[in-house]
């Protein structure tokens, strides 16, 4: 484990999961061993060096990136929330190697003008690529500063032309069993799922998420394809997308379906709503020297300024 100083408040490296699976880990780890799902998995040597993926050209950077220093690169991309590909933190980095983000389609259905299977290149090629720092806070209260490259969300499914009846988009990740070893055990129920409002989806810090660091996605952070919204904890930010439906309802999302009482659909990072197992008020950054003291979190994770308004009047203890 890279960075683990366990301390009180901290929750443990894999408390994101429903504590029924937690609780069945063993079970699942000693059926996986046995069914050979981790033969896919290359030394456990090539996690703690990750290779370099391929610089992106062509990036403008977004002028309102942090002022910050980036988290290390090798702890970004070997300390990662990838259940596809197991449970633990450098799992991902461990099991990934064999899966092809590369060529990728994204099916587009729903209540919009245009639908249809699109190239990735197709989709993302119109837009100008830009590299923007964000700050990162997992549910599980770690937190990371990360330069993404990316398209705003927005300017991608504004050209589908969504009609009045779509309400929400509903992203979903790829089932690939084959290539993805955690899909064979029963960590969550796959395809992986989740959803935004539409104007959240619409909100101009929404990044549709090709790159990090300059560079490709990593299979681990979700190759080619992700999600990425600074003021909502991490799990909102849906790996390897193969589908976008604009939808009428409230679409389902795995760590709700999962375990509702400690996940909600809305999932702001908010300092004042404790989840039931840990505070939210404080987290841990990334890298940060084991003596540091905790840092507090703000609100919407920094960028209340240009959220809030989205949430005025919802009683954010209940819609978490
Ligand atoms: N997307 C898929 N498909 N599967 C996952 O398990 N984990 C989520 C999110 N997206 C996850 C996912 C969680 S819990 C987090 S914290 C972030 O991915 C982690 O992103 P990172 O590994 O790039 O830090």
């Amino acid at each position: 484990m890279l960075i683990k100083h366990v301390r009180a408040n901290d929750p443990s490296s894999s408390e994101i999961t429903p504590r029924s699976v937690f609780a069945d880990r063993r079970r699942l780890l000693k059926a996986a061993a046995a069914a050979g799902v981790w033969a896919l998995a290359p030394a456990a040597a090539s996690a703690a060096k990750p290779a370099r993926g391929e610089p992106i050209p062509n990036v403008v950077k977004w002028p309102k990136s942090l002022p910050e220093m980036p988290t290390a690169y090798d702890l970004a991309t070997t300390y990662n929330n990838f259940y596809e590909f197991g449970f633990d933190k450098d799992d991902p980095a461990r099991h990934s190697s064999k899966f092809k983000p590369r060529p990728w389609t994204v099916k587009v259905e729903g209540h919009a003008e245009k639908t249809g299977t699109f190239d990735l290149d197709d989709l993302i090629k119109p837009h100008q690529l830009e590299e923007r720092v964000y700050r990162f806070r997992c549910v599980e209260a770690w937190s990371m500063v990360v330069p993404w490259v990316g398209v705003p969300l927005g300017d991608v499914l504004k050209k589908f032309g969504p009609t009045a009846k779509a309400k929400y988009v509903a992203f979903q990740t790829v089932l690939r069993p084959e290539e993805m070893p955690g899909q064979r055990l029963a960590l969550l129920k796959w395809p992986y799922v989740e959803g935004l409002r539409l104007d959240e989806a619409m909100h101009p810090l929404a990044l549709l998420t090709v790159g990090m660091y300059g560079e490709l996605l990593p299979n681990q952070n979700g190759a080619p394809l992700r999600l990425m919204l600074p003021w909502k904890y991490g799990f909102k930010s849906i790996k390897s997308i193969v589908r976008i439906a604009f939808v009428e309802n409230q679409p389902p999302t795995s760590w709700n379906i999962a375990t509702p009482s400690e996940y909600g659909f809305y999932s702001n990072v908010n300092p004042r709503v404790d989840h039931p197992r840990w505070t939210q008020a404080t987290e841990r950054r990334l890298g940060d020297p084991f003596f540091s003291p905790r840092r507090p979190t703000p609100m919407f994770n920094g960028y209340a300024d240009e959220v809030a308004h989205l949430y005025a009047g919802m009683d954010l203890a209940k819609l978490y």
